[in-house]
């Protein structure tokens, strides 16, 4: 089998984590025997650097002719004045928009290992498994009209959503909780907002043709607090573009650091798969950076865009195996004296020797 994959590593982090998530997808390659390539190019602030513009033609016309595009963050201080549309995050949703990707899965999950992590307390982090389903491609982040009066000091975005945009991101998530525990809440503002109200509607009515789901509705603010409170509670939480930012990040309290989460984007012609965390300029260049995120985020690429469910298993077993073996990058030690404090190599290092070990392993039993 071959994958194409155009790795767009961007800016601050970027570069040290998507280095070892290639590293483990070339060792799934290279035992199962499989043709995968891989291409960089540059997005966000370095190609504004480069070449002026946040995602340059030639890195777009990449992405559209790969199987798979993997990235890692963008953002840097350097560009905080400049407008919206010129800064190097425009890069990355020019980026979604023209792979088409609508639905944009987010697991969070609490690791029994890294349970001290999270301040929340273990009990109530204990057990919680969720897989958010942000929209991403409408509501205020694509809205028109959308603008910056300087002269009359006001600025307005839009929040605009089609019912045909509602439905397809609600199938997936009806569709992704028939493989989990079968439950879907979703999360708007419907009390304040009219589009909202069109959520929910249009929500309720694709959940008739699922009668195996049970769905549940949350207003935003309520669900922010429940998901400190319950996070057992949850299963698939479907929300529109904002809100699962938002809300995502939050989540990543339940598993103990932000480095921890995947992202895959799926729906459109091309799929994207990000690490949920940003470009973090303070810590970049210093090899100290989470690589498990960009890690785990491969594996959904293998999952969604090579359908090899094994080896995305394997890839998940791999970091939850080095996570029992007490390996901790800085932002997972929490300022502990006793703990050995991984650099972003050797995090990267120990799961690709796991996972070696792994398929070793499978491949003896095998040939028995
Ligand atoms: C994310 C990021 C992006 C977003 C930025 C970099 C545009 O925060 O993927 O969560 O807001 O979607
Ligand atoms: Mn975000």
């Amino acid at each position: 089998m071959r994958l194409n994959v155009l790795v767009v590593p961007g800016d601050g982090i970027g570069p040290e984590v998507t280095g070892q998530a290639t590293q483990v997808l070339r060792a799934v390659a290279d035992l199962g025997g499989y043709d995968f390539r891989f291409r960089e190019m540059p997005i966000g602030g370095v190609a504004i650097n480069q070449q002026g513009t946040p995602l340059p033609p030639e890195t777009l016309e990449a992405a559209l002719e790969s199987d798979a595009v993997l990235l890692g963050a963008v953002g840097d201080n350097e560009f905080n004045s400049l407008p919206p549309e010129r800064r190097p995050e425009a890069g990355v949703l020019q980026l979604r928009k023209a792979l088409g990707g609508f639905a944009n899965l987010r697991p969070s999950f609490a690791y029994p290992t890294l349970a001290s992590n999270s301040p929340l307390r273990p009990e109530v982090v204990e057990g919680a498994d969720i897989l958010f389903v942000r929209e991403l491609l409408g509501g205020l982040y694509f809205g028109e009209p959308r603008s910056w009066d300087r002269e009359n000091k006001q600025a307005w975005n839009t929040m605009r959503y089609t019912r045909e945009e509602i439905v397809r991101v609600a199938r997936v998530a009806f569709e992704v909780a028939g493989k989990r525990r079968k439950k879907v809440t979703s999360v708007d503002k419907a009390n304040v907002l009219e589009v909202s109200q069109l959520w929910r509607a249009t929500v309720t009515e694709i959940a008739q043709q699922y009668p195996g789901i049970t769905l549940e509705h949350q207003y935003v603010d309520a669900c922010a607090m429940h998901l400190m409170n319950t996070p057992r509670n949850f299963d698939v939480v479907l929300t529109e573009n904002l809100f699962g930012d938002i809300l995502s990040d939050e989540a990543a309290v339940i598993t103990g650091s932000l480095g921890m989460l995947p992202s895959g984007t799926i729906g459109g012609s091309v799929n994207l798969y990000e690490p949920v965390h940003g470009s973090a300029p303070d810590i970049a260049g210093k090899g100290i950076a989470n690589p498990l995120g960009a890690i785990l985020t491969a594996a959904m690429l293998l999952r969604y865009s090579a359908n090899l469910e094994q080896e995305a298993q394997m890839i998940e077993t791999s970091v939850r195996t080095v996570l029992e073996q007490g390996y901790r990058t800085a932002d997972l030690a929490r300022g502990d004296k006793q703990t050995h404090v991984s650099s972003t190599s050797e995090m990267g290092q120990q799961v690709y020797s796991v996972l070696n070990e792994i398929i070793d392993r499978r491949q003896s039993r095998h040939a028995v």
